[in-house]
């Protein structure tokens, strides 16, 4: 997959734990946004297999049990609350239809099965291959497809479907009541209020409700104030039927889709790769566990939530605390039975109220996976792949292979998969066709390129997170580490000259400690500095050129390394080789060094590493930058300050800095 660039700026980061009063109400806010979809989930199932396959009660506990386990498999890196999934309303009933209760679990169990499976092939052999079957051209319709399909749920919810006999008026009016509320909370909420709107939204809709009669109140005082959910345990509640249970496996490939397009779309808005870390194993191992135990249990499959990517985005909560006090709330909640009762008689207007807005969100999450991906839509493959997909996905398509006896039904979701998937992978790259034959049309686009990278790089030298030194002493220096003429010795100084200035900008804003000392003269009060605060990271090789003159600032700090080389063969994609850092490293301030910003690929990986150990400060130095790269890390992690000493044009063909002054590591030590 390719990386992902942070949108916003996270109110609570994954770690980051809160308040105990706010901890309790965002956990309440974040199982109530689940609450729409995963009462949902059982509600349509039942309906559509005209039994009783699923129970609210066991969702709500196998969607905790499931986040748990989850939260455990990616050691609390990734913010996803696990749900019922609606993939699994159309096959859940019909393995019910065709073998009973052993029919629907066993399908469950097995997409859980899969997921294992294909966590522990991806452990052995790297997900290459994923990225080549899942590319974003297929993932983001997919996406689309599951926001843009639950959209006639959420408009019969709220009772205004096409085919609606007649309109319900209070309940449009409690329906508009609840978005309005939401959307207004969203837009003009302030402090606290402004991250739980869906909780506003659904408590005034409910309310509203109320006050127009539209809530019946029977089987909330019949209910008991606690219950055991119905669960249903294989061999003493049912047979587990294998084959029919083959019919339900197939949706492992469209919700593994999901799995990826849901931590694709997660990972755009919190700014991290979660499937570089923890990685894709560890979440679909934690995803494959919870449905496993979740089919063992009579419960829904579990899968990511669409809508758990829609409240992290909504209130830039993505803490990790919060999820999982939810995941124990929904819990608890599935064992109150009064509660459950009352949550069954939410009506439908207040879920299509919220609904609205969350299964959009969705779609639009899909939409952003291709434009995050910069998704060439002038190229007739991808139109091909995308538009196919979508028809299928959205036009009801059904095709049953098989006898009379045994038989698969891919429909939809499934169907636009496995058409995507493999029209993406039977038609011919047209990139190729136009690098051989149409040299003149690539140089076109590089120009079109290079032009917009001009505008962008243009914003930089407005931007607050990028300082570039405007000094003609650095010009003129510039000046002659560029010329090719110039020599290592030369080059050498120069670049530990610059990284000196660098590192006195960089350090403009630090603060001192007040000292008091004295004088030939008198004693007075002084500032100093507490070197011990602050360690240097050079990424190899070319960082090291000016280590010498940044440490000359402040000799006493730590220094670690971090070694990458570039791909140039390939990808231009940085390979990491070494990784040593000063104990503690995390409470100190890192100013990670190194010439050259190209793309930036290295630069975003390198201040990854140092996150993850746990540095919360970091600065970049580097003496010439690429907008394109400063563009990205500034994307991917705007808490970053970049200190260069000059913005140059644009990236060639090569991903060379144009004008540039070639190669960094090179030039410092003469190795070309
Ligand atoms: C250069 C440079 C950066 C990187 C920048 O190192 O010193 O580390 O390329 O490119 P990017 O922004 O596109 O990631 P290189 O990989 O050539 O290794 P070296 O320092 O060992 O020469
Ligand atoms: N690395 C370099 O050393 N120089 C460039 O122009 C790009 C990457």
């Amino acid at each position: 997959m390719e990386e992902t660039s942070t949108s916003k700026k996270m109110i609570l980061d994954v770690n980051e734990k809160p308040s105990i009063a706010k901890w309790i109400i965002l956990a309440f806010q974040h199982v109530f946004a689940m609450f729409g979809a995963t009462i949902l989930v059982p509600i349509l199932v039942n309906t559509q297999a005209k039994a009783e396959v699923l129970t609210i009660p066991v969702a709500l506990v196998t969607a905790g049990i499931g986040t748990l386990i989850y939260i455990l498999c990616t050691r609390g890196k990734s913010p996803v609350f696990l749900g019922s999934s609606f993939a699994f309303i159309a096959p859940i009933a019909l393995g019910y239809s065709k073998g009973g209760l052993g029919g629907a679990m066993t399908g469950v169990m097995i997409v859980g099965l899969i997921y294992i499976i294909v966590s522990f092939i991806i452990r052995l052999i790297g997900k290459n291959w994923l990225d080549k079957v899942l590319p974003p051209v297929v993932i983001g319709p997919m996406i689309m497809i599951i926001g843009l399909g639950l959209a006639s749920s959420a408009v019969g919810q709220i009772g205004i479907s096409s085919d609606a006999k007649s309109i319900e008026w209070k309940g449009v009016a409690v329906a508009l009541i609840t978005f309005l509320t939401t959307a207004f909370v969203m837009v003009k909420g302030k402090g606290f209020i402004k991250i739980i709107p869906f909780l506003v939204g659904i408590v005034v809709g409910y309310v509203a409700s109320i006050c127009f009669g539209l809530v019946d109140f029977t089987a909330v005082k019949e209910a008991a104030w606690f219950s055991l959910p119905s669960f249903k345990i294989p061999f003493v509640s049912y047979n587990p039927n294998w084959l029919v249970a083959l019919t339900i496996a197939p949706v492992a490939l469209v919700t593994m889709a999901e799995h990826i397009g849901d931590h694709t779309a997660l990972g755009t808005i919190i700014g991290k790769d979660l499937l570089k870390k923890p990685g894709l194993e560890n979440t679909l191992l934690g995803d494959g566990l919870a449905t496993l135990v979740a089919g063992l249990l009579g419960g829904p499959a579990n899968t990511t939530y669409g809508e758990n990517t829609s409240v992290v985005g909504m209130t830039k909560v993505a803490s990790i605390w919060v999820i999982g006090l939810a995941a124990i709330f929904a819990i608890i909640l599935g064992f109150l039975g009064k509660f459950t009762a009352i949550v069954s008689s939410i009506p439908n207007p207040v879920l299509g109220g919220v609904s609205l807005l969350l299964y959009g969100f969705i779609a639009v999450n899909g939409l952003k996976v291709l434009i995050e991906n910069k998704m060439d839509f002038g190229k007739n493959k991808n139109i091909i792949v995308a538009s196919s997909m979508l028809v299928l996905g959205l036009g009801g398509a059904a095709l049953t292979i098989g006898t009379k006896d045994v038989s698969l039904t891919f429909s939809g979701m499934s169907l636009a998969a496995i058409v995507g998937i493999v029209l993406n992978l039977l038609l011919p790259n047209e990139k190729e066709e136009v690098k051989k034959d149409d040299d003149k049309l690539r140089q076109e686009k590089q120009e079109i390129i290079n032009e917009e990278t001009k505008r962008d790089g243009g914003d930089f030298k407005k931007m607050d997170n990028v300082i570039e030194l405007n000094h003609p002493l650095i010009e003129h220096k510039l000046g002659i580490m560029r010329c090719k003429k110039t020599g290592t010795k030369e080059f050498r100084e120069l670049a530990n000259e610059i990284g000196t200035f660098l590192c006195y900008k960089a350090m403009e804003d630090i603060e001192l400690d007040d000292v008091e000392i004295e004088t030939p003269i008198c004693k007075m009060k002084t500032k100093k500095l507490n070197e011990d605060k602050y360690a240097f990271v050079p990424i190899l090789r070319a960082g090291m050129g000016i280590l010498d003159g940044v440490i000359s600032v402040i000799p006493n700090a730590k220094i670690g390394h971090i070694g990458m080389y570039r791909d140039d063969k390939n990808n231009h994609k940085p390979v990491n080789y070494f990784f040593k850092v000063p104990k503690n490293i995390e409470e100190k301030e890192v100013f990670i060094l190194d010439p050259m910003l190209a793309t930036g690929g290295s630069a975003i990986d390198a201040i990854e590493l140092l996150k993850d150990k746990g540095v919360k400060k970091i600065k970049f130095l580097c003496i010439i930058a690429a907008p394109e790269g400063l563009k990205r890390v500034t994307q991917k992690h705007p808490d970053v300050k970049i200190y260069c000493a000059h913005i140059d044009e644009k990236l060639n063909e090569d991903a060379y800095i144009v004008p540039g002054l070639g190669d960094a590591g090179d030039r410092i030590y003469g190795t070309k």
